[in-house]
């Protein structure tokens, strides 16, 4: 069957992609599979570009692991996405309980921002400058930036990327907005004004943990609406889980499911390319975080493709 990339590509996508992280780089069978660019033309880091990973102590940065998956995809020719500058999570305590005035947050972010993005200049397509900025009700996240700096630290973020990596596309990144509501107007709105205000914004990203049966009929609808903007749109961490065990029955629905998302990118040309958060169910960080589910991934965790991946094939050539 068609590799995913070469088919992501026939249907005039930039990309077809995949998440990885650095102790899965050590399982060859796994490493064969990610490096194969016509299976994946994009990777990104799952965590290794985060703040905990790259600034550990405040001024004090460190690359390593990001520069091993920022070499792997140069040496597979595979683009790059990176993830992320600003997030309320994975971030170290210096910055949480640090009671840095607004001054001193403001240029914290500026530095953290503009040495990350500056240190992988020009060997990145996109960056997930902001990740995750809203709650569920469209209300702006109540973390320590928003609640030091209110939304100006998101300019704050992506004028420091800007300025490090001007060919860098700057993407705001978040889970919960692939249908049309309250979170996605907020997303709409907060574009608008960054747009209005000059504020450089290239892309939203969507992140996509779907459930089985359960992707929004107004995926296509949302990814318009977004596209309508003038900026790009990508679905940067699809997975679609279920309630273990996978049964026939749910790996075909899962696979109507692959196909659905895959279909809704392709009718949208601003729709640019399709990450899944890694492709095996053997690193899915699905089964940690929500007990008793899993199987969200087109491989399985023996490296089998599963009925999901036809799926996606199919999504691509609809
Ligand atoms: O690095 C420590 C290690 O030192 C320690 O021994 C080990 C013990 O638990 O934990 C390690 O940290 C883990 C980290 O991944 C690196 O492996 C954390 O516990 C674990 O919580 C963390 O999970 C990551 C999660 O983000 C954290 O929020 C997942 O791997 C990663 O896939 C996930 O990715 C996020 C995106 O960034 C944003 N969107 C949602 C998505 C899924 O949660």
């Amino acid at each position: 069957t068609t590799p995913l990339n070469t088919a992501a590509k026939a249907a005039g996508k930039k990309y077809f992609g995949s998440a990885t992280d650095n102790p899965e780089l050590s399982d060859p069978a796994y490493v064969k599979i990610l490096s194969d660019s016509t299976m994946f033309g994009q990777i990104t880091p799952g965590n290794s570009m985060k703040w905990d990973a790259t600034e550990p102590s405040r001024g004090t940065f460190t690359f390593t692991q990001g520069d091993q998956i920022a070499n792997l995809a140069k040496a597979n020719g595979q683009l790059l996405r990176g993830h992320n500058c600003v997030w309320h999570n994975q971030l170290p305590s210096w910055v949480t309980s640090g009671n840095f005035n607004a001054a001193t947050l403001s240029s914290i972010i500026t530095t953290h921002c503009g040495t990350v993005v500056g240190h992988y200049k020009g060997q990145i397509y996109s960056w997930d400058v902001v990740n995750e900025p809203f709650n569920d009700d469209g209300t702006f996240r109540q973390d320590v930036f928003y609640n030091t700096l209110g939304q100006d630290y998101i300019s704050i973020a992506l004028t420091a990327a800007r300025a490090a990596d001007p060919d860098a596309k700057l993407y705001i990144n978040d889970y919960n907005i692939e249908g049309t509501g309250a979170k996605s107007t907020a997303m709409v709105n907060l574009v608008k004004s960054l747009k209005a205000a000059n504020v450089p914004i290239d892309g939203i990203g969507v992140q996509a943990h779907l459930i089985v049966g359960q992707v929004p009929s107004t995926l296509e609808a949302n990814l318009r609406q977004f596209t309508a903007l003038g900026v790009e749109v990508a679905i940067t961490e699809l997975d679609i889980r279920m309630t273990l065990p996978a049964t026939d029955a749910l790996l075909a629905q899962q696979k109507k499911d692959y196909q659905t998302v895959i279909a809704a990118c392709k009718a949208v040309s601003g729709c640019i390319g399709v990450t899944i958060w890694d492709y095996t169910d053997k690193y899915s960080w699905v089964p940690s975080t929500f007990s008793g589910q899993g199987a969200a991934l087109p491989w399985d965790a023996n490296l089998n493709k599963k009925p999901a991946y036809d799926g996606i094939v199919a999504g691509f050539a609809s």
